[in-house]
């Protein structure tokens, strides 16, 4: 797989889609995020919905990225449904998946108050019996995938904002030893991979970070196994840490290492070019902090695109925090990480990405998005050539026409503007039969 990608430019990699760059010539991502930050010593990942790893979604996760995490389906409610029932079907996919991408895969995560199955929360346990069943849950989880795990998510969000221990089903039923314990645990069962504690808010230096801290080091000094600290950076626009390289920074001096674990920028929508600026120097900032740590291994997006983030449904009106947008077009956010890994492509370029987004036996409904960065549009016109005999009947937010086999699409009176971080999407319905090939679109 690596050896099919490399040297393949972005262009080439979003099957299921067509990218043409129009002048400015872009040269969008010639290197992927996963080469850039290999060649820094570092390690760039995405959370991923193990479903969607086919088509376009699958060949950026695997293209872009060098590590993976589960960002449901390793989580107790996700594997145990009904106690002694386990469902391990999406953990396997993904594993499966990072394998044959020659990835690693960030186990998330063991113990949490949070997504846990119904019949361990309404249950009434003695302290034994939680125990017991926390230790059984760690040891089947992580002997399953005993050897195929870098890292493991063992403890999440165990504090509160001030510092104190979060009041959970583990902390007031085993004390604040569960995640020593929990540690101890996952260790026995695969003592190769490197075990982490995971928080929000801890990016900068604070009364969270700083219990976070102490935490830590009585941990080693304990000689309880604990590898790293896992800086979730689920972040506001323009509100990055003034002190996350010297939180990073007295982590690693702890000696575990750290690692940017779930990164994302929201906004309100819709983000406008200028918010879509301040939100690639905000992830170029996270970036650069981690990159300037030794000790800081791994920088995962939660979800690289926007169609496949956690955020709209959690905080309503907000949004566009990851990467990619809805449609797989890299924002301004991508050129951020790879400019923070020392990558040097010209972000300057307009795109056209073609996608079918539904198909039925004679007819299909497309797209295309045309996205500008570093560069603006006052009127645009996609062209491409249909292989197999499509032939458009309808189209939506564009003026198309078709001549055999020749589509040229105009922009509307309306929406012949493509803003510097913008972009502008139409849509057609059309026929096929026997085959439906992607056409390449040329932008002019
Ligand atoms: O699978 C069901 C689906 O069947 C149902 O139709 C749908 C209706 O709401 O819900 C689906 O489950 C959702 C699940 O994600 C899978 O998409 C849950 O409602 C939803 O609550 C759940 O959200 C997850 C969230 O954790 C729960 O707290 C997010 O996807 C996941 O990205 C998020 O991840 C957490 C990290 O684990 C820890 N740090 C914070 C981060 C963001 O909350």
């Amino acid at each position: 797989m690596r050896s099919l990608r490399t040297g393949l430019s972005l262009a080439a990699l979003v099957t299921g889609a067509a990218l043409l760059f129009a002048a400015p010539a872009a040269h969008a991502a010639d290197t992927p995020l996963r080469d850039l930050a290999a060649a820094k010593g570092k390690v760039v990942g995405t959370a991923v919905t193990g479903s969607k790893l086919t088509g376009s979604y699958g060949d950026i996760a695997g293209a872009q990225f060098g590590s993976l995490t589960p960002g449901n389906a390793m989580k107790w409610g996700t594997v145990e449904p009904t106690q002694g029932s386990f469902n391990w079907t999406e953990a396997d996919q993904i594993v499966a998946f990072a394998q044959a991408h020659n990835q690693q895969v960030r186990g998330h995560t063991l113990v949490w108050h949070s997504q846990n199955p119904s019949w361990l929360t309404n249950g009434t346990w003695t302290s034994a019996q939680l125990s017991s069943l926390l230790q059984n849950h760690i040891s089947t989880e992580v002997g399953r995938y005993k050897g195929e795990i870098a890292a493991w998510d063992v403890v999440n969000e165990p504090f509160n904002e001030d510092g104190t221990y979060r009041p959970t089903l583990w902390y007031n039923g085993l004390g604040a030893n569960y995640i020593a314990q929990a540690l101890t645990w996952a260790h026995a069962a695969d003592p190769a991979a490197k075990l982490y504690i995971n928080d929000y808010n801890v990016e900068g230096v604070n009364a969270k970070s700083t219990a976070l801290y102490d935490l830590v080091k009585s941990l080693k000094t304990a000689g309880v196994p604990i590898d790293g600290v896992g800086l979730q950076a689920h972040l506001i626009l323009g509100q990055v840490p003034a002190g996350l390289q010297q939180n990073i920074q007295r982590f690693a001096d702890l000696g575990v290492d750290v690692a940017i674990t779930e990164l994302d920028v929201r906004m309100a929508l819709p983000a406008d070019s200028a918010e879509l600026a301040q939100q690639k120097a905000d992830f170029k900032s996270v970036v650069a902090a981690c990159a300037a740590v030794t000790r800081c291994v791994n920088i995962t997006v939660w979800g690289f695109t926007d169609s496949d983030s956690w955020v709209p449904g959690t905080f309503p009106g907000y949004g566009a925090a990851t990467p990619y947008d809805e449609n797989y077009v890299p924002k301004p956010a991508y050129y951020g990480i790879a400019e923070a890994l020392g990558g040097t492509q010209s972000t300057a370029g307009c795109a056209a990405t073609y996608s079918v987004t539904s198909q039925w036996n004679t007819g299909f409904t497309g797209q295309v998005t045309i996205a500008c960065t570093g560069t603006a549009l006052s009127s645009w016109n996609a062209s491409w050539t249909y292989g197999a005999g499509q032939q458009i009947t309808q189209a939506w937010n564009a003026v198309c026409t078709q001549s055999g086999a020749a589509v040229t699409c105009t922009n509307a009176s309306y929406n012949g503007t493509v803003p510097d971080g913008g972009s502008v999407t139409f849509g057609f319905n059309a026929s096929w039969s026997g085959s439906n090939p992607v056409p390449v679109v040329t932008l002019g």
